[in-house]
């Protein structure tokens, strides 16, 4: 089975390369072709997302069974100053592989976000629901959903697969930066401010890769899944537990002391959900697969950090 992969130097796309199944041909791509701030990255094709005539030339020249769509405009506050780059990504490129897939009929994993949501219902949203973005990145995201429902539904060539909290242990995501902080700050015994207002649930990408993997190997025929980690937490939470697993893995001698800050003293360009869980139950049982609880997947992510 071919599958052609966006993203392939992001976070997620270094937990899909280094776990391809078995009987995969992979064609991976990034942005430039090298492996950005992934250390086993390199040998990629490149393709800019912000092309569509180049996403629509990499599926009918490539012709893959799957295109596993795990590139975005990801920097949600810079998304705010540029949104027309951020929709050419997030928006311009599902289109553009759907319209194509439309033509080779093989088939589209769109990974999204809980960023769709507005955060406001104060319960787990589930795949069903409307969407109701409130930044420019969860209006990009939200438009490439629309883009794969509306060409791909008909004839069930697309999934949209969102998730929340993306961490890995490499990249840029807020797990390593937390790392990186109490390493700083906690020999000098220097407080970290976090905001503990938002909950989510974070999402390693061992799991989140796992997942991808499923819908493809299993050839999932649902429209729309959610996949996180499992339980609930708070952006102080997860800094909390950063410092204390790392502590307990010997990789700093004295966490910093986190103080909790509202979302109102540590403003940023852009709107965050401040309850914005995704309902996993239905998908883990389409997927087959057992939730890890958040701390247990962050301990794992932490002990492959070199
Ligand atoms: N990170 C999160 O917390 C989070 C939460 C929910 C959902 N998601 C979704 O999960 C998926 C994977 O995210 P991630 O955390 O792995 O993000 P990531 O580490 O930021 O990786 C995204 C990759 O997309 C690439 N990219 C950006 N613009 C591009 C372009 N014009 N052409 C080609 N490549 C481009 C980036 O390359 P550059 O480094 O060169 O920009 C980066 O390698 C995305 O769909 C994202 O929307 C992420």
């Amino acid at each position: 089975m071919k599958i052609l992969l966006t993203g392939a130097a992001g976070q997620l796309g270094h937990a899909l390369r280094q776990h391809t199944p078995a009987g995969i041909e992979l064609i991976a791509t990034s942005r430039s072709g090298d492996g950005g701030a992934d250390p086993g990255g390199g040998g990629l094709l490149p393709l800019d997302l912000a092309d569509a005539g180049a996403c629509r030339a990499a599926v009918l020249t490539h012709r893959p069974d799957w295109v596993l769509n795990g590139g975005a405009y990801t920097a949600v506050d810079r998304a705010e100053s540029e949104p027309e780059l951020a929709l050419a990504v997030n928006g311009g490129a599902p289109r553009a592989f759907a319209e194509a897939l439309l033509e080779t009929g093989g088939r589209l994993l769109q990974v999204s976000t809980d960023f769709v949501f507005n955060g406001q219902q104060g319960s787990p949203y589930r795949p069903e629901q409307g969407r109701d973005p409130l930044g420019a990145y969860g209006r990009t995201k939200a438009a490439g959903e629309e883009a794969v429902a509306q060409l791909l539904a008909a004839s069930g060539q697309g999934v949209i697969l969102r998730t929340g909290w993306v961490i890995g242990p490499v990249g840029k995501n807020f797990a390593l930066t937390m790392l990186r902080l109490h390493r700083e700050r906690g020999a000098r015994g220097q407080a970290l401010g976090v905001v503990e207002d938002q909950v989510g649930c974070p999402t390693s990408t061992a799991t989140l890769g796992a997942a991808c993997w499923r819908v493809i190997t299993a050839n999932v025929q649902e429209p729309v899944l959610h996949w996180c980690d499992a339980g609930a937490a708070s952006w102080f939470d997860v800094a909390v537990a950063v410092g204390e697993l790392a502590q307990e893995l010997g990789l700093l001698q004295q966490p910093a002391p986190v103080n909790p800050l509202t979302t109102a003293e540590y403003p940023l360009p852009a709107q965050r959900p401040s309850y914005s869980l995704l309902d996993c139950s239905s998908s883990r049982r389409t997927l087959q697969l057992a939730p890890t609880p958040w701390r247990q997947a962050l301990r794992r992510l932490l002990e492959a950090v070199q």
